[in-house]
């Protein structure tokens, strides 16, 4: 567990309305609980067909409410409840409840909470595609969105009901994603942040390639970070095994090349770069068409240069932040300030891989983080959403001391 968490310490209303979908809402309360979050449940009496309340009581720990009389001794939970939380969940949303909300009605607890709850309201529906698209429903999120309420899209994909199309309630870890988002301070709000993350992979043949080991973590964490703290996020990514942050345009590419295209696309467009992706340093000079035959004992390849985008985004930079990452094995420091001042940065991320959960591959990193200015910062190993919170408090930083130019 990390040791900060936007969730930390926040206390969740959780509503549940009646949908197949709600068994998702036990994995809800599990992942904003594992994640510092305290979850009060409050069902509606549909919910109750499909999930049982001991359920959402074992897994929340706490007392589930059902109906406005619940407890003669807490005589106006739909007062109390919303007044206590930071934040009110709606997961999953039927289209009955979403009619009821867009409407003001409030026949039974969890209605009445949403009207009286003056907290931030994330609504996320779950039902049949059909239902989803007409124009009832349209509206009657539109209304919502009017209201100031957060919709967390459903995802398209197989139903219950054996259609397939748009309905299935978001993923936990989307959901939980919307709400650490709506409770973020927004400082970056109005920048517009590049990030690349991941490895290229650079063919040999159809069907082998030249990559490295990068998971892609450090970058995503960025993403999702900075997307969370108010910005407008494009991440370009080379392949990894993650899935694609919530909320951000993201684009997939493979090779250095592809990628130095993709950036260089945005690179107007952008006030912040950051470059965590581990590009190929070089990749097979041509491209063998067919699958390569063994033969001889021995093989040699060709390799070329691939194109160093960073430093020639440091030769094209007028009012960006550029900010950089370094991989060493040695000379840590030297290594760094040398690229830093090479790529003309404003910013390089350094991190030793010789340090046991350190870089490549971990969820963990542990960075000394150099400014062109000579500031130095030395974390300790974090968790790499941690160290993309550090990264990005100290572009901020610098962006203040220039200023606000940017
Ligand atoms: N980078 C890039 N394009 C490349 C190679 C690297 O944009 N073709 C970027 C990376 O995204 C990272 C930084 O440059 O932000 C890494 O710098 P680099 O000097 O390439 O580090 P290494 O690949 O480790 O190279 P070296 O062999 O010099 O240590």
């Amino acid at each position: 567990m990390m040791r900060f968490s936007t969730l930390s310490s926040k206390n969740i209303l959780l509503g549940v309305t009646g949908s197949i979908a709600a068994y998702k809402a036990a994995e809800l309360v599990r992942e904003l609980s594992r994640q510092g979050a305290a979850v009060t449940v409050v069902m509606t009496e549909s919910a109750g067909k499909f999930v049982g309340l001991t359920t959402f009581n074992a897994l929340s720990g706490r007392t589930v409410y059902t109906n406005l009389f619940n407890n003669p001794a807490e005589p106006a939970p739909h007062i109390n409840l919303p007044r206590q939380a930071d934040a009110v969940v709606i997961a999953p949303a039927t289209a009955n409840f979403i009619g009821k909300m867009a409407h003001g009605i409030a026949d039974d607890l969890l209605s009445t909470i949403v009207l009286a709850a003056q907290k931030p309201i994330l609504v996320c529906p779950a039902m049949n595609s059909a239902m989803y698209e007409h124009p009832a429903m349209k509206g009657n999120l539109e209304q919502l969105r009017k209201y100031g309420y957060q919709v967390v899209e459903p995802e398209t994909g197989p139903l219950a009901c054996g259609d397939e199309g748009p309905g299935r309630l978001a993923e936990p870890s989307t959901i939980c994603e919307a709400v650490k988002t709506v409770l973020e301070k927004k400082d970056l709000q109005g920048r517009k942040i590049l990030v690349t993350a991941g490895p290229t992979e650079e063919p040999i043949d159809p069907v082998r390639f030249i990559s490295n080991r990068s998971s892609g973590k450090m970058g995503y964490s960025l993403a999702r970070v900075a997307r969370r703290r108010g910005a407008e996020v494009v991440l370009i990514s080379g392949p990894t095994c993650l899935s694609k942050p919530w909320g951000i345009e993201f684009v997939p590419v493979r090779t250095a090349a592809e990628m130095h295209k993709a950036v260089m696309s945005y690179f107007d467009w952008a006030t912040i770069v950051i470059k965590a992706a581990a590009v190929a340093d070089y990749g097979p000079s041509t491209v063998i068409p067919q699958k390569l035959k063994k033969g001889t004992p021995d093989l040699s390849l060709k390799l070329t240069r691939t194109p160093d985008i960073l430093k020639e985004l440091g030769k094209r930079k007028k009012r960006q932040i550029l900010v950089g990452f370094a991989a060493e094995s040695k000379n840590l420091a030297v290594e760094a300030r040398r690229k830093l001042q090479e790529k003309n940065l404003d910013l390089i991320v350094a991190n030793d891989i010789t340090v046991p959960g350190a870089g490549f591959g971990f969820d963990t990193n542990q960075v000394k983080i150099i400014t062109a200015a000579g500031g130095v910062i030395d974390s300790p190993l974090l968790d790499k959403e941690e160290i993309a919170y550090l990264i990005l408090d100290k572009v901020l930083e610098v962006m203040q001391k220039r200023g606000g130019r940017s």
